[in-house]
């Protein structure tokens, strides 16, 4: 080993000096947190809150983010710190060519799907801003039914992400996500006083505060875990990837837990945004995913400011589907750029093409390609874990079990085949807080209590057990 020139024992890394960086914790604090804050927040945390029963699940999700999501998120940081690759990458310099690899395959994969079809619906948000005032009329099923319409916008949004990813980490994603989310949280706050001082808004609060937990069965705890991890980015390395730009003297557990906690916040304040609205002005808080896009227009439309509080509302939507689209552009371009060595000009080029290519049918399959909008002749009546069109088939299948499946395998990498003792070296380099008695505790929840829960979740949702 060569002698070093400060005192800090700092272990070597597999990192080459040219490797982009963070400028500042607050840089990768807002950029991860940009990551997890999007559409699984805004969109899919109310409407699968409203399903599944209100305040009791919101604990239940609450309960899976400290102890499960939280130590994982961990892992995944650490695993990008210690080998500052792309996830593909750092399981090769952990272990050496191996099939671990190939999670690691997986996870880019599943970024890669996963921005086919996160891209469809970023562009329908980004419609809303000007439908509302063009055509609020239109139905949602009619607007998503419209190729003239879902197929620009989709373009669109992929352009705008690749237009950030091409700017790198520090002037591109990091500079936008410093833009871009303290305008978000201020929107937020805007419409939330907006809707709690509706008439009959408090019957919405109690439905989202005052827990029933009758309402509880295994069906809400599956669905809480999942929303937690895709609400996190996590279990495909997108935390892999974003932990590979810190540098060594950055506190790992204070950086996790404020995107862990910016993340919640965020998932907590669009209930407080929703909720009071949906009961005010009654609509069913129950209506699915449809909830944010048919049902909030139709109540802005009976409010004091309503139009413009809707476009300020969808512009957020997009705002935070955007610094989402970015990350999950970036896991595939980082591993494009350390594995193959292409340029990043060409990783975008190519990355942005793949995703249009599969979100092309994903656009078309709400209504306007019937042999897409309804696959029983392939998935059969039940359909993949009940959805029957290409872009549910491709939400339950990537956003669902990879994810889960990912980090499964992540756990069971970092916990058994890392192990333990090395990963939570590299957690306490830069966070000394994390003494040997803390970093026994997340080891045991790395290597038992994580990857069982997760394990139990998954075959429940293949109804094994
Ligand atoms: N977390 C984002 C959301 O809540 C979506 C997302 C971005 C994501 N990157 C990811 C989900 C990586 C899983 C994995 O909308």
């Amino acid at each position: 080993m060569e002698p070093t020139t400060t005192s800090d024992p700092a272990p070597a890394h597999a990192g080459d000096q040219s490797r982009e960086q963070w400028s500042s914790k607050i840089g990768f604090v807002l950029a991860a947190a940009g990551s997890a804050i999007g559409l699984g927040n805004i969109w899919r945390f109310p409407y699968v809150t409203g399903e599944n029963g209100g305040a009791a699940f919101v604990i239940v999700y609450l309960a899976c983010i400290a102890f499960i999501c939280l130590p994982y998120l961990l892992a995944e940081l650490a695993l990008g710190r210690r080998s500052q690759k792309n996830p593909v990458g750092a399981i090769k310099a952990v272990t050496g060519r191996t099939p671990w690899m190939l999670v690691g395959g997986l996870g880019i994969l599943t970024g890669l799907f996963i921005l086919s079809y996160y891209g469809v619906i970023a562009g329908w948000t980004f419609g809303y801003i000007f439908k509302n005032v063009v055509s609020p009329d239109t139905a949602f099923a009619d607007f998503i039914a419209t190729p003239g319409l879902v197929l620009p916008l989709f373009a669109l949004f992929l352009g705008s992400t690749a237009a950030i990813v091409q700017g790198g980490v520090e002037d591109g994603i990091e500079r936008a996500a410093k833009v871009l989310m303290p305008i978000l949280l201020v929107l937020m706050l805007l419409v939330i006083v907006r809707g709690v001082t509706l008439e009959g808004a408090s019957a919405g609060l109690s439905f989202y505060l005052n827990p029933d937990f009758s309402k509880i069965g295994s069906g809400a705890i599956v669905a809480a875990l999942g929303q937690a991890f895709f609400s996190l980015s996590l279990g495909m390395g997108a935390m892999v990837t974003y932990g590979s730009y810190l540098p060594e003297k950055e506190n790992l557990l204070s950086a996790g837990g404020y995107v862990a906690l910016f993340d919640t916040g965020i998932a907590l304040l669009a209930g407080l945004m929703i909720f009071p609205a949906v009961f005010a002005l009654d609509g069913n808080p129950q209506a699915g995913p449809t909830l944010v896009f048919d049902v909030l227009p139709g109540l802005f439309q009976q409010m004091p400011l309503g139009t413009s509080v809707g476009m300020l509302f969808f512009l957020l939507l997009s705002v935070a589907a955007l610094t989402s689209t970015v990350s999950l552009m970036e896991v595939v371009v980082s591993y494009c750029m350390d594995e193959r060595h292409w340029s990043r000009s060409k990783s975008v080029a190519v990355v942005t093409g793949g995703a249009f290519a599969f979100g092309f049918p994903a656009a078309l399959s709400q209504g306007i390609s019937p042999t897409l909008t309804d696959m029983t002749w392939l998935v059969g009546e039940s359909g993949v874990l009940g959805a029957t069109d290409f872009l549910g088939i491709m939400d339950t299948i990537w956003g669902n079990i990879s994810l889960a499946l990912g980090a499964l395998l992540l756990c069971v990498f970092a916990g058994w085949v890392w192990g333990v003792a090395d990963a939570a070296a590299e957690i306490r380099s830069g966070a000394g807080a994390f003494a040997p008695g803390a970093a026994q505790v997340w080891g045991m929840f790395i290597k038992y209590v994580c990857p069982l829960v997760i394990l139990v979740v998954l075959l429940d949702a293949f109804q094994v057990i």
